[in-house]
């Protein structure tokens, strides 16, 4: 039989998370209900997200309970099924969990077709994270041709995205990345006009600075997925009429610079005298705009035409210390563990 592996929550952090905080247990396999397929994960995906639900404070989720089983989007094969329309064999993406193997009702679960991309971009391009940048540019910021568009934490998941249908839409496109090999992938490869490195800017002055020459017309959408010095930096250079798409603010998630951030009279101020448009959303009440997203997108994914990047970790005991990575910039595009064997690899 096999083995059944996960990893659970052991502790909740106070500031940024160690590998105390998580636990790898093993058990017996979970057994598929009525309704339910029994999926072996292949591919395991690791979110900013995830830093919240380790968290027990009032959110959009509720957080992972203390021995819990960590949350998290997994790509597998249906092992067995007791839902009609599910057999032996079909690739599937579903909330998973950080395990090996996870029973997950049907209604739950989508197909995965192999044959458009590699299995893993449904947890990547193709997935919650490409989901997120389509809805945050179309429905949330009303990205227009013509107009000069700011994303930060620009090479990653949903940025390289975000940058990349900027692009094709004949936007502007200044990408804010950590470090000069992320920089370079974002103008050499994925075509931005102009990439940032935020790690090299001594404070939000620079950045700023560095912002406004990039955007000589200045900055009419700034896609937010950090926050932090960052966001202090974009927002002087916003127009009037601007749009923020607030989608994440990773650089506060687990508290850090919260205290030196820019007082928030200075934000209210700039959004009033600015006319700014200031919108935060969270992807899965947008689950009605998949379907427009993946008929766009995956065309463009499977030609070659957007370009995307991941970084995997090898084996679900590691998925720790990847996530802890990840939260400190040290992936490259999007985060995966690879948990089983990829048949079509
Ligand atoms: N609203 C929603 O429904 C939704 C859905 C998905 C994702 N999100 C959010 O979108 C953002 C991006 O997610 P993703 O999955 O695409 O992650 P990602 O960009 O692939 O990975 C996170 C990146 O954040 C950057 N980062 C980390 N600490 C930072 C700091 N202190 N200052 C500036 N940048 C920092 C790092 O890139 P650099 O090395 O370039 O700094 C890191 O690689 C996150 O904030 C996430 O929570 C929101």
């Amino acid at each position: 039989m096999a083995d059944f592996s996960k990893i659970v929550l052991a502790g909740r952090p106070q500031g940024a998370p160690t590998p105390e905080h998580f636990r790898l247990e093993h058990g017996a396999l979970p057994q598929a209900g009525e309704g339910e397929v029994l999926v072996r994960t292949i591919w395991m995906s690791l979110d900013p997200y995830m830093r919240g639900r380790m968290d027990d404070a009032k959110s959009y989720a509720d957080p992972v309970p203390l021995g819990g089983t960590m949350e998290g989007g997994g790509v597998g094969e249906v092992i067995a099924s007791h839902a009609p329309g599910f057999a032996p064999g079909d690739i599937v993406v579903g909330r998973t969990g950080w395990a090996s193997h996870a029973a997950l009702p049907a209604d739950e679960i989508r197909k995965v077709d192999p044959s458009v991309a590699p299995i893993s971009t449904a947890l990547g391009v193709l997935g919650m994270p490409g989901h997120t940048a389509w809805v945050g540019l179309n429905d949330i910021a009303q990205a227009k041709s013509g107009e000069t568009i700011v994303v930060s934490a620009a090479t990653g998941a949903v940025g390289s995205l975000v940058g990349q249908l900027a692009k094709t839409k004949g936007m502007r496109v200044i990408g804010v990345a950590g470090g000069p090999d992320k920089c370079a992938f974002a103008t050499d490869e994925l075509g931005f006009d102009a990439c940032l490195d935020h790690r090299a800017a001594p404070d939000w002055k620079t950045l700023s600075a560095q912002i406004k020459e990039a955007a000589p017309k200045g900055v009419d959408v700034y896609f937010e997925n950090v926050g932090g010095k960052t966001l202090d930096a974009v927002l002087p250079r916003m127009n009037t009429w601007g749009r923020i798409a607030i989608c994440g603010m990773i650089a506060w998630y687990s508290g850090q610079g919260v205290a030196e951030a820019a007082p928030l009279p200075v934000a209210w101020r700039t959004i009033l005298t600015r006319r700014l448009r200031v919108q935060g959303y969270i992807i899965f009440d947008h689950n009605d705009r998949y379907a427009p997203f993946a008929q766009e997108v995956a065309p463009m994914v499977a030609d070659g035409r957007i370009r995307y990047r991941e970084t995997v970790a090898e084996g679900l005991e590691n998925a720790p210390q990847a996530f802890l990575d990840l939260l400190k910039g040290g992936n490259f595009g999007k985060q995966l563990v690879r948990v089983g064997e990829d048949p079509g690899a």
